[in-house]
């Protein structure tokens, strides 16, 4: 089993391949190096008989025979040329001179290039040495070899040769091991993932990749897939967190609406009694479908579904917007409402969501702050970023409950006021889309009494967006 796998898998094909290629980048240089020595020791060899032969053929032509056969013993004695091979024969191939016995039997080709086998003795030992030669057939009838021992030749290629085969034997040496070894590392990073990924598969939503610290390609697909089951999680919890949020937060008071509703059926058939009860229970579905948008907005905030929709909004801009829609409601609360918006606070940002969250932060102002309080609202820029905050003269919120006023259906204090403690959850959210710092604080830490509120967001600021020419 394992080891069909292993001849289907790619560390086959890998260490074949990594084989081949480590022993071609031997093989190659070898052959040419080869090629090179091989070639020019047979062109300096021929050129040597070819002069050599026409040399003696002038001296026959000049001087005769006689000279020509004393020529030969001399050179056949000169121990300076071991390589060099002679022979003068008369027309019936009978030796004059020269230092080989016999003349060759193989036949005398045309041109006359000559290649025969000689035996030579050398210290008692007796072996076949390759001789090139070349015939020159004298005008007398008689014939003279010239020719050279190639055995040289031979050693250099036989020792060439096998430096190749030791090369190639120690290219394999290191190359199968080595493609096994490397493709082994590679494959199994991959099954890593592919037993993770089954995992996850499994339905261990929890499990992520590894990443190692080479910060090499594997890493990166690897953080990556991360990030990207990070995401999936992510639009998972926020679907789940509206559907449990429906489900279970919209229960009690739909029980309660059904219940009221009931009691009226079974008692007396009063107008007035219907009337008063019909009047409850539209209040009280006004209040759920609040409650259903709020926590839609949450979960939408918290799950980044809507940061496809994000554009670089003015934030100032924004803040404007609002403040001008609750300025009635401060003025009859008696509240100022003041705002400084710097120019160009440009961020990029859900217009709708980030609007909200604005909305929540000054309708909680208005709401917790006593006649004759005063709320500010600014939009700054600095290093960079948007800073919105809303502060207020009210009683704040003590600073161990600051936390806890972010979670959803939290309240804290002011039972007589009426709220859902869902405003601040919808806050925090939007901040987390933003990728925004939320700080929650007291708007003036130096007053002993009734310090105030001080939300802050600071989002990442944006570059203004090209307007559109106009027409
Ligand atoms: N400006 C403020 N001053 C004093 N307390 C505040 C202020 N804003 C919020 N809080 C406290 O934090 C709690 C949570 O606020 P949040 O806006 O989440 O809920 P809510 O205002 O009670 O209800 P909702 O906003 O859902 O109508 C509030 O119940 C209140 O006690
Ligand atoms: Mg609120």
């Amino acid at each position: 089993m394992q080891r069909t796998r292993l001849f289907k898998s790619s560390i086959f094909r890998f260490t074949l391949i990594y084989t081949a290629v480590f022993g071609l980048s031997v093989a190659l240089p070898f052959g040419l190096v080869y090629e090179t020595t091989v070639s020019s020791i047979d062109r300096e060899t021929n050129a040597a008989i070819v002069s050599e032969l026409r040399a003696l053929g002038d001296e026959y032509e000049r001087l005769g025979l006689e000279s020509l056969v004393e020529i030969l013993n001399e050179r056949s004695l000169d121990p300076t040329d071991r390589d060099a091979i002679y022979l003068l024969v008369d027309d019936a191939f009978r030796p004059l001179a020269g230092n080989i016995l016999e003349w060759p039997k193989e036949p005398i080709p045309d041109p006359a290039w000559l290649r025969f086998d000689m035996q030579i003795v050398e210290g008692g030992q007796s072996t076949t040495h390759r001789i090139r030669s070349q015939v020159l057939h004298l005008s007398g009838g008689s014939y003279l070899l010239v020719g050279r021992d190639m055995q040289q030749r031979r050693r250099v290629q036989s020792s060439v040769r096998g430096a190749l085969g030791w090369a190639l034997a120690l290219a394999l040496g290191i190359g199968i091991p080595g493609g096994i070894f490397v493709s082994r590392w590679v494959l199994r990073r991959v099954e890593r993932m592919a037993e993770t990924s089954l995992e996850i598969n499994q339905g261990d939503m929890r499990r992520r990749m590894p990443v190692g610290e080479a910060g090499d390609e594997f890493d990166r697909l690897a953080s990556s897939l991360n990030a990207m089951l990070d995401r999936i999680e992510q639009l998972m919890t926020g679907m789940r967190a509206v559907t449990d949020s429906v489900a279970h937060d919209l229960r009690a008071p739909l029980t309660h609406v059904k219940g009221r509703i009931e009691l009226t059926l079974r008692g007396p058939r009063d107008a007035e009694a219907y009337r008063s009860a019909l009047t409850d229970a539209l209040a009280e579905t006004d209040r759920i479908l609040d409650v259903f948008n709020a926590l839609v907005a949450v979960a939408q905030a918290e799950s980044g579904v809507t940061r496809d929709q994000m554009a670089v909004v003015d934030v100032g801009d924004l803040a404007r917007d609002v403040v001008d829609l609750y300025e009635p409601l401060a003025e009859d609360r008696g509240l100022a409402l003041v705002l400084s918006a710097a120019d160009g606070a440009w961020a990029r940002a859900h217009r709708q969501l980030l609007a909200q969250a604005l909305s929540n932060l000054i309708d909680n102002a208005i709401k917790y702050t006593p006649e004759g309080g005063r709320i500010a609202v600014a939009v700054r820029r600095a290093d960079g970023q948007v800073e919105i905050e809303v502060g207020d003269s009210g009683p704040g919120i003590p600073e161990g409950e600051r936390e806890r006023a972010l979670e959803r259906f939290a309240r804290i204090g002011h039972p007589a006021t009426p709220g859902y403690g869902l405003g601040l959850s919808l806050v925090a959210a939007v901040a987390r889309l933003h990728d925004a710092k939320l700080a929650v604080g007291a708007s003036d830490p130096g007053r002993k009494v009734s310090p105030g509120l001080k939300v802050s967001m600071v989002l990442p600021g944006a570059a203004e967006p090209m307007r559109a020419a106009d027409p």
